[in-house]
């Protein structure tokens, strides 16, 4: 049969790298951190000067992004981008240039490329519904987003990264409207998603609802 996929799609800072990631770890599959894609794309148009709205030369970039995964580490054309690539601003350009079709098939291929044996947990927007639509299980996980601001909120202070949770709330606001609203692969629940709201949940919860509902598909 076809390599398990398992998709976990949602809005901004609703936990889902956290969550994926503690899946992959604990049944040992890969991981595709699909938003960490058009970011690097973002930061790749910055180094090279092209506009956020030319969709034709950001696709070429998207096409031939020079990225290496090492350690734990992310490299763009032999430069550390792990740290650059998890900044807000870097997450508002990303937004920007994701919603460009011709950048969006671009990334296509490369993503498809993660589904390896023994298995891969990808998260996102739309993992669920175009990237991986016959993934046997697709979450789609919110929290409210007085939560999400909050714990954004906290990660920066943790990273000695100020930040008002009053400017916080509102990108997030400006972020989840233009992934909803985009006419390609907006962001909303495949069809035959498990919704998954873990606004009163720890993360170790949340894993565990999500590989209980790994194994009902076994
Ligand atoms: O998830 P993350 O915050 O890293 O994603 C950054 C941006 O990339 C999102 O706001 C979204 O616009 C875009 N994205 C997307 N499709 C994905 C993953 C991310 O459009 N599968």
């Amino acid at each position: 049969g076809a390599i398990p996929v398992i998709c976990i799609d949602g809005p901004t800072a609703s936990g889902k790298g956290t969550l994926a990631a503690e899946v992959a770890r604990q049944l040992g599959y890969h991981l595709l951190d699909s938003g960490a894609l058009y970011r690097a794309t973002a930061l790749a148009a910055q180094d090279a000067g092209v506009s956020l709205d030319d969709e034709p030369a950001l696709a070429r970039l998207a096409a031939a992004l020079p990225l290496a995964f090492r350690d734990h580490r992310i490299f763009l054309a032999g430069r550390d981008i792990t740290d650059p690539l998890r900044l807000e601003s870097t997450g508002g350009m990303a937004s920007r240039v994701s919603q460009y079709p011709a950048v969006r098939s671009a990334l296509h291929a490369l993503q498809l490329s993660f589904r390896r044996l023994p298995g891969l947990v990808a998260d996102g927007r739309d993992m669920g519904t175009v990237v991986f639509p016959d993934a046997p299980l697709k979450v789609y996980l919110t929290a409210s987003v007085a939560q999400r601001a909050q714990r954004r909120h906290k990660q920066l202070i943790s990273k000695g990264i100020s930040a008002s949770i009053e400017d916080l709330l509102a990108d997030l606001q400006v972020r989840d409207a233009r992934d909803m609203n985009r006419s390609t692969a907006p962001l909303k629940p495949a069809e035959d998603a498990l919704q998954l709201d873990n606004s009163e949940l720890d993360i170790e919860q949340s894993v565990r609802q999500v590989l209980n509902w790994w194994q009902g598909r076994q």
